[in-house]
C-alpha cells in the first residue's frame, strides 16, 4: 500500500507538520509506503484553463514545464493521496489549489472531443487540517471542497482529521493529539484495506 502526502503548509515546523510527523510514523510502522511531497518547495504554477490536455491521450497534455508532471507520477502509483495542509481564507494554501485545479483537468479529460477516464478512478483520499477557527467553521468549506473534487474524478473521501490553532504550539504536540493522530492513521488503514 502507498501513500502521496501532499504537505501544503509553508512550515516545516508548524502545526501541520506536528499532525503529520505521528501520522507518517504510524504509518511507516503499519508498513505503508509513503511520498511525501512538500508543495511550497516545488515549481506549481497555476492551471491557465487553455484546456489543451483535453484531447491528449495517453499523456497529461499540459502546456506548462514544471513539477506537474513528477506529482502526478507519484499520484499514479498510490492507493491513497493525503491532502495535509493549513486553511487559509477557508480553503487549502495557494499551492496545493492550484495543484488541484491542475490535476482535476489533466487528470479528467471529460471536456474534449472524446470524455475519457479518471486517471485517478478509485483512488482514496483523506485530509490532515489545522485552521484558527472552530474545526468545523475554520475546515467546513475546506471539507466539501474536496468531497465534490472527489466526487468529480471518481475518487473515495475518507475523512478528515483537523486541530484547532489557538495559538498554543503546544497544543500540537501533546500525548492526547498525538494519540488523535496515530489512530486517525489506523482507521484509514483499515477503511483503505477494506476496500482493496
Ligand atoms: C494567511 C493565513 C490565512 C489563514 N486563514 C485562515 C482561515 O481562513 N480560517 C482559519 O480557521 N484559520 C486561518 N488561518 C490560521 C491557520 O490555518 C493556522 O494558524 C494553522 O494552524 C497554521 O498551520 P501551519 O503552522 O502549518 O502553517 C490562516 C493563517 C494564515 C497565515
Amino acid at each position: 500500500m502507498k501513500y502521496t502526502i501532499l504537505m501544503g503548509s509553508p512550515h516545516h515546523k508548524g502545526n501541520t507538520a506536528a499532525l503529520l510527523a505521528p501520522f507518517m510514523d504510524e504509518n511507516e510502522l503499519m508498513g505503508i509506503e509513503q511520498d511525501v511531497i512538500w508543495l511550497y518547495d516545488r515549481d506549481i504554477r497555476p492551471c491557465k484553463g487553455c484546456k489543451a490536455c483535453q484531447d491528449a491521450k495517453g499523456s497529461l497534455g499540459c502546456v506548462q514545464d514544471d513539477d506537474f508532471q513528477a506529482i502526478f507520477d507519484s499520484i499514479q502509483t498510490s492507493d491513497v493521496i493525503i491532502f495535509a495542509t493549513p486553511i487559509y481564507s477557508w480553503y487549502c494554501t495557494a499551492p496545493m489549489k492550484a495543484l488541484m485545479d491542475r490535476l482535476i483537468y489533466a487528470g479528467c479529460k471529460y471536456y474534449g472531443k472524446e470524455k475519457q477516464p479518471s486517471a485517478f478512478f478509485m483512488k482514496q483520499v483523506a485530509t490532515i487540517a489545522t485552521c484558527g477557527y472552530p474545526t468545523e467553521n475554520g475546515a467546513g468549506l475546506w471539507e466539501e471542497g474536496l468531497k465534490r473534487w472527489c466526487e468529480h474524478a471518481e475518487m473515495d473521501y475518507l475523512g478528515i482529521f483537523c486541530r484547532r490553532d489557538r495559538g498554543r504550539p503546544e497544543e500540537f504536540t501533546g500525548e492526547d493529539v498525538e494519540t488523535d493522530v496515530r489512530d486517525f492513521a489506523h482507521a484509514l488503514y483499515i477503511m483503505v484495506g477494506h476496500s482493496m
